[in-house]
């Protein structure tokens, strides 16, 4: 991580894995009634025009509302991501909903466009948060607050102009290390011969 010099960094230690809608409750205290942001680091994303998150700030400051990052995934993943229920387009890449449902079936599932780790939350979220039952797997989700978070507020879904690396996963996870060690100006040399060397030699079944 690049620590920034302009920047303070404060640490928030939830104390039991209750889910991800716990772990932003616990930094209420830091973030009080202030629009924020939510990172999840294990969606590592490449933003083509720029940061992502700095494509949804300028959003934000547009339109003033809660927004989630999201992309289109296959039918058959649904299970392993909060999907949005789109409702209109109202600009290129962004669309309003009016749900989200955390990991359903594919049969249940509103749509294939999914939230992948970048959040924009106006701090009404907390009060949702504050009494969320737990849902999918036992946790307190951050989808479900989301969802009654919409009976009050307008929020946006937006398809990012990057590339996601699922870093939760061991695959994403190597994706990504080769992709940027390709891109890297001291390592792109030397490890694309290693790869080249080691893949000519190695047969892969
Ligand atoms: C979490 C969220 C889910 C989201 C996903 C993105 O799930 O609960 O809504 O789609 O991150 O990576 P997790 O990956 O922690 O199971």
């Amino acid at each position: 991580m690049l620590f920034r010099s302009d920047v303070s960094y404060i640490y928030v230690r939830q104390q039991q894995a209750l889910g991800l809608g716990h772990a932003v409750l616990c930094a209420r205290p830091v973030v009080g009634d202030e629009p924020f942001a939510v990172i999840l680091a294990d969606d590592l994303i490449d933003g083509r025009s720029s940061g992502c998150l700095q494509q949804m700030v300028e959003l934000f400051q547009q339109y003033k509302c809660s927004l989630l990052g999201t992309e289109r995934i296959d039918p058959t993943e649904t299970e392993k991501y909060g999907i949005v229920s789109p409702d209109q387009e109202i600009a290129d890449r962004v669309t309003s909903i009016d749900g989200t449902i955390e990991k359903p079936s594919p049969e249940n599932a509103p749509s294939t466009l999914a939230v992948v780790g970048r959040y924009i939350l106006t701090p009404g979220i907390f009060d949702f948060l504050e009494n969320q039952e737990k849902g999918a797997g036992g946790e307190i989700q951050l989808t479900d607050a989301i969802a009654r978070l919409l009976g009050e507020e307008q929020i946006l879904a937006y398809q990012f102009d990057g590339v996601r690396y699922d870093c939760g996963s061991k695959l994403g996870y190597l994706q990504a290390t080769v992709e940027y060690a390709l891109r890297h100006p001291d390592l792109r040399e030397p490890f694309g011969r290693y790869l080249q060397r080691y893949c000519s030699s190695t047969p892969t079944d």
